[in-house]
């Protein structure tokens, strides 16, 4: 799909639909420690908060038959999923283990004879015990593992992938790890740990792409990127210097920081695509994120009259800020790589898809390169910290059955209407917004 075809052709007041171009890529994302299960990396031995572990997770290692299965039902087209350095790798320069490869390979193939495109991360919170073993990605050596294991894996895979997605969320990765504690190794307020490792995968990711792009032809032309994550961080009021001054070294550290380490002068020639993970905003009061995620109880944020899902502000007019600034500054084709809600609101999070959708179709419209999106999760899974109770999936999963089984969930209809019609209809969701 070249830019000039992006033209949205007709206008919702005709048709009262919103559509996509052809060839858009409508997906969902997972990621390998939060799907799969049986993984040995820094999460295999992690508690979370609800008590849960990811030594299960929803198996998706080995139902991943039946949930291409799921994926055809919904319609997609796309789906954006991880590969697991820690089962392919064993030591430095290791060969790539044959039976996991083989299982990856299994699953392209899978995917390519329902039609659905892969688009692989290669990185996404999670190491093999080597590596962590040897300080993670504060170690500068451990660019030339990923180096190595990069050429190993895209000589194997690259006529089944041509989308990769080197890193996924380098700022969460780093921030949650180094400076808040929340992810293994769980350091806290290392400032200088935090800028090494942004600065070591930044330097990855040039090696990386070089590999990829030089290596990884084989049918259609490779793509690499970084997925983004964008937060907005706000003050609540803006008369207060104290809060203004936290959201402004927030911006300065997890977005510009980040987005400079990867995409600034040079290295923007690293990337022929910009991934963008984005949920929505946080905004401090005394100091405060007005965030569920940050442990900010619920009547809090109410009685400010924020509307959040059980992590972050929403804030879809965002999406369209944050694309046309991207657009702008590096104009380069971008992928939403995750939206998405966690709730058991269903009318609330189809309320929010739509908004998401809305704003992203106008970005669109007034000619922002946007080639895909992915809903972030497929299914319920382990959210990191928080364990299960975070309920961001298309599917629901029942946990506390053995089978682990499947279920559409209304927003999973709702989101198989859009991919299947490449359109948003105009409209409003059946429910009231409160
Ligand atoms: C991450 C996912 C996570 C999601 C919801 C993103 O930050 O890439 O792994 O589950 O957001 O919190």
């Amino acid at each position: 799909m070249v830019y000039s075809e992006q033209k949205l052709m007709a206008t919702p007041d005709q048709d009262k639909s919103f559509p996509f171009p052809p060839g858009f890529l409508w997906g969902a994302a997972t990621s390998p420690t939060q799907v799969e299960g049986h993984i040995e990396n820094e999460w295999t031995q992690f508690t979370a908060s609800d008590g849960g572990n990811c030594h299960i997770a929803c198996d998706h290692y080995h139902r991943y038959p039946e949930d291409i299965d799921w994926m055809s039902r919904l319609g997609l087209n796309a789906y954006r999923f991880g590969i697991e350095w820690s089962r392919l790798q064993s030591a430095p320069g290791a060969p790539l283990n044959p039976a996991a490869l083989a299982h990856y390979v299994d699953v392209l193939d899978q995917l390519r004879a329902a039609g659905i495109t892969p688009m692989v991360v290669l990185h996404h919170f999670s190491n093999p015990p080597w590596i962590n073993a040897r300080g993670g990605w504060t170690n500068a050596a451990t660019i030339a593992c990923f180096e190595d294991y990069v050429r190993k894996l895209v000589a194997a895979l690259k006529d089944r992938v041509y989308l990769w997605n080197t890193f996924n969320e380098p700022d969460t990765y780093a921030c949650v790890a180094y400076l808040m504690g929340g992810f293994p190794p769980h350091r806290k307020w290392k400032l200088g740990q935090f800028r090494r490792v942004v600065e070591n995968m930044a330097r990855a990711h040039v090696k990386a792409s070089r590999i990829i792009r030089r290596e990884g032809l084989a049918g259609l032309k490779p793509q690499v990127g970084i997925a983004k994550n964008w937060t907005f961080f706000h003050a609540y009021q803006n008369y207060s210097l104290w809060d203004r001054a936290t959201a402004w070294v927030c911006h300065y550290t997890f977005n510009k920081f980040v987005l400079d380490a990867f995409l600034g002068r040079w290295r923007r020639r690293a990337s022929t695509f910009i991934g963008l993970n984005y949920y929505g905003r946080v905004r401090f009061h005394h100091f405060r994120a007005m965030i569920p995620a940050s442990g900010t109880p619920i009547k809090d944020i109410k009685s400010f009259g924020f509307v959040c899902d059980d992590m972050v502000e929403r804030y879809p007019e965002g999406l369209e800020k944050i694309l046309d600034y991207l657009h702008r500054k590096f104009r380069l084709p971008i992928y939403i790589t995750e939206h998405g809600a966690a709730s058991d609101d269903e009318p609330f999070r189809e309320l929010d898809l739509q908004r998401n959708l809305q704003a992203l179709h106008r970005s669109m419209a007034s000619a922002v390169d946007v080639r895909g999106f992915f809903y972030w999760s497929l299914m319920d899974n382990f959210e990191w910290q928080f364990g299960y109770t975070k309920k961001f999936g298309l599917l629901g999963v029942d946990f506390r059955d053995a089978k682990l089984p499947r279920t559409m969930k209304p927003l999973a209809e709702v989101y198989s209407r859009i991919c299947r019609e490449n359109a948003i209809r105009a409209a409003q969701p059946t429910v009231a917004e409160d």
